[in-house]
């Protein structure tokens, strides 16, 4: 099969792209190193199954002539991080509103299916304890700059619809929740490459307010094979779908587990949320039902958080060693 990756040089692109070719799939794989790395890419860079174009998705020109009628497009291109989310939210949204649109009408014309990535952060601040698809979803206020993001999924999930149901572009949306694995970068605000490289190098684990904020952390490989096993299965195409794992940590324990599995001196310390983060954007809890994509697929996590913050842990150490070599 011929499977077009966007946003392919990112984490969770760059191990998709690994995936599928080791699974004898060709790839062209798209990316315009915004946030991206080529060196994620580095494992596969001369395989002959690879198209690599490093180029904006919405330069359409650059890359629709290799869609072919029945391929899949893997939209995973978009402004992602805490950080970054907040340091250029209105470039935030454009880029994923116009990126989204550049996708769906490459796929209209081409006649390609699209599996686009969504957020859990489109719950909002709901306070239900688990999370259905089925759920209410909302937005803070528009002066949070987190908003950008969350508001430019929410539209990205109703134009895939709208194409799904009105212009014969079969969409599955696939709602991620935190994602954790090797090659994550700790730069853009994600927490697990943050503690434990503060871990290893003596610098304090900072949590913010008491560290009570629970999160449900999806190891890698999980993802990929619940993206795979969704496009591989025909009654998938015009549905929402959790993807993450069904049990929670509080960012105090995960700091913890990280400290003493790196026999770290580190300080953990408590701080209050920055001032951008302050306010109503926290979200406290946020837990999946993977009820739908299990009754449909079967597929359910295998890797639970604390296998995933080893698998990490010994990455990061590995990396260190080739470092100082
Ligand atoms: N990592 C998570 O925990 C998580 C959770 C929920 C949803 N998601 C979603 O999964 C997708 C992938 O996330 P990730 O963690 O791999 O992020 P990432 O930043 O590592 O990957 C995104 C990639 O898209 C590229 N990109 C951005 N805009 C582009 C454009 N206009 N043209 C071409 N390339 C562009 C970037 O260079 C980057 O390589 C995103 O859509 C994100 O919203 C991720």
């Amino acid at each position: 099969m011929n499977i077009i990756i966007t946003g392919a040089a990112g984490f969770i692109g760059s191990h998709l792209t690994i995936k599928l070719l080791a699974l004898n799939h060709h790839v062209t794989a798209i990316d315009n190193l915004s946030t991206g790395f080529l060196d994620n890419l580095n494992p596969v860079k001369d395989h002959p199954d690879l198209t690599l174009i490093i180029d904006d998705i919405q330069n359409t020109s650059a890359w629709d002539n290799q869609a072919k009628n029945g391929d899949i497009i893997i939209h995973l291109a978009a402004t992602v991080g805490v950080k970054k989310v907040y340091a250029d939210s209105y470039n935030t949204l454009i880029n994923n509103l116009d990126s989204t649109q550049a996708v769906l009408e490459v796929a209209r014309n081409r006649k390609c299916k699209v599996f686009m990535a969504s957020t859990s952060e489109v719950y909002g601040q709901s306070e239900k304890p688990v999370l259905s698809e089925t759920d209410s979803l909302s937005v803070t206020t528009t002066d949070q700059g987190r908003s950008s993001y969350v508001i430019s999924k929410l539209t990205n999930e109703i134009s895939c619809l709208n194409y799904h149901q009105l212009k014969s572009v079969p969409v599955i949306i696939g709602r991620f929740f935190n994602v954790a694995g090797e090659n994550q970068k700790s730069e853009f605000g994600m927490v697990i490459p943050t503690f434990i490289e503060n871990a290893l190098d003596g610098k304090p684990l900072i949590l913010y307010n008491d560290g009570s904020q629970r999160r449900s952390f999806c190891y890698i490989e999980d993802v990929l094979s619940a993206i795979i096993t969704l496009i591989l299965e025909p009654r998938a195409w015009g549905n929402i779908f959790n993807i993450g794992n069904d049990t929670t940590i509080t960012i105090k324990e995960l700091a913890e587990y990280i400290h003493k599995k790196c026999n770290s001196h580190s300080e953990i310390s408590y701080a209050a949320m920055p001032a951008e983060r302050s306010g109503k954007s926290e979200i406290y809890s946020r837990l999946p039902s993977i009820k739908k994509i299990n009754e449909l697929t079967g597929w359910k996590p295998e890797v639970y958080w604390q296998k995933t913050i080893d698998l990490l842990i010994a990455n990061v150490k590995k990396d260190l060693i080739i470092d100082r070599l």
